[in-house]
């Protein structure tokens, strides 16, 4: 089912959680919302689920506007960053728990127990309570009980928040493949940038209760719609430089750099740490700069560059010789920079070379 917000807005006294909130994600999508801490990202997935009203604004679950509608009558499922498993339950009984209330038969429900812990590996702890297990099997028990009833839509918020490293990259994965052969439509909140770029087909950019941007996490990487965007998403972020333009050159201190047109005159040049050199200091169109800290990263290394009083990173070949100190330049690959006006933050379209390529709907299925 596709899911909707149409100008959804939830206040808390006199603070706007979520403001204008404007949405549509198609049928099969895998939706991701993202922005830091307090954006309203649990705000408005409480809101989708029915657990709070908005203050206005209406949702819609394909067709039905479910806004007036009780949790139970809007048929999705929700994960939390903590489980809330019942620990006097067996993982069978958790997980068979949704399909009792519904009333389905007791060969039906054993049947479908069956297939969603074969599906996310657990078939073996079926007859275990939650306390015998582990911190990531308890998190597939609370997807598997998510799943068993084949909902409308599945509202996940941070579900893999509290597993360490390892186990968020390999449930990561796992979740997209789930989500993919089920083909429901999925709501999953994080602040995690990386969870977003690998699992989402749409992102939706949140910043103090406004969406910022919703499009393909390479749409995302390649051109942010503004300067929020580009400084949240990507490890290290997108570099960004402050400069004013003059005859078709961008301009700093430490060097110019040649741009297609200029509509405002003081413009952040934005570049991503592998689109640009280091070079010799003085190089034609490059910043010059001195070597801050060199990372070596196994298969690549990262170089931090000072150059005034901003730092810019490089990624590398992993040979790299550079040492602290050393004096170089940066040079940005002219085919992907961006430019955002200064004032507004704001992306210029079209401004450069780089930003007339389009990139692929990254996989999103129509809505029916
Ligand atoms: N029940 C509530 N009462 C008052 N303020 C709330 C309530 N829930 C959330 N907020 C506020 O709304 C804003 C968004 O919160 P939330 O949606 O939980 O953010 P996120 O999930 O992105 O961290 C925050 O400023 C938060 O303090
Ligand atoms: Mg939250």
């Amino acid at each position: 089912m596709e899911l909707r917000y149409e100008l959804v807005c939830k206040r808390f006294g006199a603070a706007d959680a979520l403001i204008d909130l404007d949405l549509h994600a198609p049928d099969g999508c895998f939706l991701v919302m993202l922005g830091p801490s307090g954006c309203g990202k649990t705000t408005a997935l409480r809101l989708l689920a029915g657990l709070d009203d908005p203050t206005s604004g209406r949702m819609f679950i394909g067709p039905r506007d479910v806004t007036p509608l009780q949790p139970r009558e809007r048929d999705i499922a929700m994960v939390f960053q903590s489980y809330a498993l019942y620990p006097h339950k067996t993982v069978a009984e958790n997980i068979e728990y949704p399909l009792r209330i519904r009333r389905l038969t007791q060969t039906d429900r054993q049947e479908r127990v069956a297939q969603v812990a074969k599906m996310l590996n657990i078939d073996a702890y079926l007859e275990r309570y939650p306390r015998q297990l582990s911190g990531g099997q308890r998190q597939r028990v609370a997807l598997a009980r998510a799943i068993v009833r084949q909902p409308q839509a599945f509202l996940m918020d941070e579900p893999l928040s509290n597993l360490d490293a390892q186990l968020r990259f390999q449930m990561r994965a796992e979740l997209k493949r789930l989500q993919k052969s089920l083909a429901v439509t999925t709501v999953y909140v994080t602040h995690d940038q990386l969870e977003a770029m690998t699992m989402a087909d749409l992102i939706a950019v949140l910043s103090n209760g406004r969406l910022q941007q919703l499009a393909t996490p390479a749409e995302i990487y390649a051109r942010p719609a503004n300067l929020f965007v580009a400084s949240f998403c990507g490890s290290p972020p997108m570099n960004l430089l402050h400069g004013t333009v003059t005859n078709g050159h961008f301009q700093r201190a430490e060097g110019t750099f040649p741009i297609d047109n200029g509509p405002a005159s003081e413009l952040v040049l934005g570049f991503r740490p592998e689109h640009a050199q280091i070079t010799m200091r003085g190089a034609p169109d490059s910043f010059a700069g001195e070597i801050y800290v060199v990372e070596p990263l196994g298969s690549e290394t990262l170089v931090s560059v000072k150059v005034g009083a901003d730092r810019v990173n490089v990624r590398v070949w992993s040979d790299f010789q550079g040492q602290i100190g050393d004096h170089c330049g940066v040079r940005p690959d002219a085919s992907r920079t961006v430019l955002f006006e200064k004032d507004s933050g704001q992306l210029i379209k079209g401004s450069t070379s780089g930003s007339s390529k389009q990139p692929g709907t990254g996989g999103v299925r129509e809505s029916a």
